[in-house]
């Protein structure tokens, strides 16, 4: 097991103590990120566009995913190893269980599940077979040509009603953390209020329980040049990947970072 478990992410939750999160894709961030005490590394489906060049997240396969999943575990010692499920691995119950399977075994700790209330059987299936589920909320890159582009999610009243509901249906049917993607400031502190599970955001604001980025956008690295509001270059003051880790992990945990300006409103 590593230094960091469910159990340490939901006393911090408990103790109102920030959780830090990067996303992570090799052996040796693994170990970089774990010297400067990030404590959940995400292998994210986002390495379809930061690794290998794609436009969205779909082109990326299971195989990939178990793969970088298993440069990570070779790397880690202390954080929690969360991967994704990507496009369509989870298309049915079966895949769910089979592709799921494939990512715990490969050293992953948790799974990442990007939707709403239509996952709620799936994740209670995982959980009663020992998976603990985190569930990705908001914008859902998955989803991307559903959503029409990479925007705000719970904007107006009824989406914001309805995605509270699904985060307490989601936390009832067994879901260990929430990921809130580009949600307004101030529906992901009453969902984080609402749930008893650590709720991590990237784009929702400075009131979730912790926040992760893409390594590759903390680092200031982009190939389109675009860098969305949320983004903060943590190597513009510092002199070194490492020093930019460990300033990511010291204003995350003093709450400087996110700033209200990384946020949106409703
Ligand atoms: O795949 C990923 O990197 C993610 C983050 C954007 C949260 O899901």
């Amino acid at each position: 097991m590593p230094a960091i478990t469910l159990t340490t992410l939901q006393s911090l939750k408990q103790k109102g103590e920030k959780i830090t999160m990067l996303t992570c894709y090799d052996a040796t961030f693994a170990h970089a990120c774990n010297e400067a005490g990030v404590e959940v590394l995400l292998v994210g489906d986002s390495l379809g566009m930061v690794l290998q060049g794609h436009d969205s997240t779909l082109p990326v396969t299971i195989e990939e995913m178990a793969y970088h999943t298993a440069c990570v575990k070779r790397g880690n010692t202390d954080a929690l190893i969360l991967a994704d499920l990507p496009f369509m691995a989870n298309a049915t119950l079966e895949q769910t269980m089979t592709n799921s399977a494939r990512l715990m075994q490969a050293g992953a700790h948790m799974i990442k599940v990007e939707g709403a209330l239509w996952l709620a059987e799936s994740i209670r299936l995982l959980a009663e077979r020992g998976v603990p589920v985190c569930a990705h909320m908001g914008l859902t890159p998955q989803a991307v040509n559903i959503l029409g582009g990479y925007k705000v999610q719970g904007r107006n009243e009824n989406q914001a009603r309805q995605m509270r509901a699904d985060a307490i249906s989601l936390e009832q049917a067994g879901a260990a953390m929430l990921l809130l993607e580009c949600v307004p400031s101030e529906l992901a502190a009453e969902i984080t209020q609402a749930v008893k599970i650590p709720v991590i955001g990237i784009g929702a604001g400075t009131d979730t329980d912790g926040q992760v980025l893409v390594l590759h956008d903390m680092l200031g690295l982009s190939i389109s040049g675009r860098v969305p509001k949320f983004v903060k270059n943590f190597m513009q003051d510092q002199n070194s990947i490492q020093s930019a880790l460990k300033a990511y992990v010291n204003e995350v945990k003093a709450a400087t970072f996110p700033g209200i300006e990384h946020g949106f409103s409703a």
